[in-house]
């Protein structure tokens, strides 16, 4: 596959939007976890599951223009170089984050449901088995989130430095 061949000034305009979109990404990740950890210290459980029930829809359209941006630039300047083993593990990272954030918000919706019910029911302790085990698997793929992230970061600049 020949590489696409970009104009000078359009790669350094991509590459700004990468690192725009990028930073937007990870900085967003490192913010609503350190507001994950004040609301436990500070809301009670139900406003707690009243401000992610309002958050959380606001977050993920913030999250998801900062993809479609990484997406597009990055598509982009990864197409105008050789295609190789680096392109496809930056490939299969970009699948797996996008399956584990789409796993990741459909759980962090069943989760807020499921508070809300527990919220409202007579005998809140029902839930106890169920919350536990959703908060669980909620670590573990916001985890999966930041370590993909994070290993694409890297990548990026495997792929930078290949390209010198
Ligand atoms: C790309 C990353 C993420 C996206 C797109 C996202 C989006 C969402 C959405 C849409 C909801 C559901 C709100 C509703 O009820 O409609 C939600 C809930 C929630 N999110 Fe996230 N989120 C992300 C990462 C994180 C991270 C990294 C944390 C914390 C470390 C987090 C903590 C929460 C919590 C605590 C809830 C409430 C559900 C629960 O109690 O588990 N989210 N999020």
């Amino acid at each position: 596959m020949t590489p696409l061949v970009l104009p000078n000034a359009v790669e350094i305009l991509l590459s700004a939007l990468l690192v725009l979109g990028a930073s937007v990404w990870i900085g967003g990740l490192v913010t609503i976890t350190v507001v994950n950890a004040s609301t436990h210290a500070v809301l009670t459980a139900a406003d707690r599951t009243a401000l992610f029930r309002n958050l959380g829809p606001r977050y993920l359209t913030m999250a998801m223009v900062a993809a479609l941006i990484v997406a597009i630039s990055g598509g982009l300047l990864l197409a105008a170089r050789p295609f190789d083993d680096i392109t496809i593990d930056i490939l299969v990272l970009v699948a797996a984050l996008v399956a584990a954030t789409i796993a990741g918000v459909a759980q962090a919706r069943r989760m807020t449901r499921l508070r809300c019910a527990a919220h409202e029911a007579a005998d809140p302790g029902q839930f106890a088995d169920r919350l536990k085990r959703g908060s669980f698997t909620a670590r573990l793929l916001r985890t999966a989130i930041g370590l993909i992230s994070l290993a694409l970061f890297v990548m990026a600049f495997v792929a930078l430095g290949s390209a010198q």
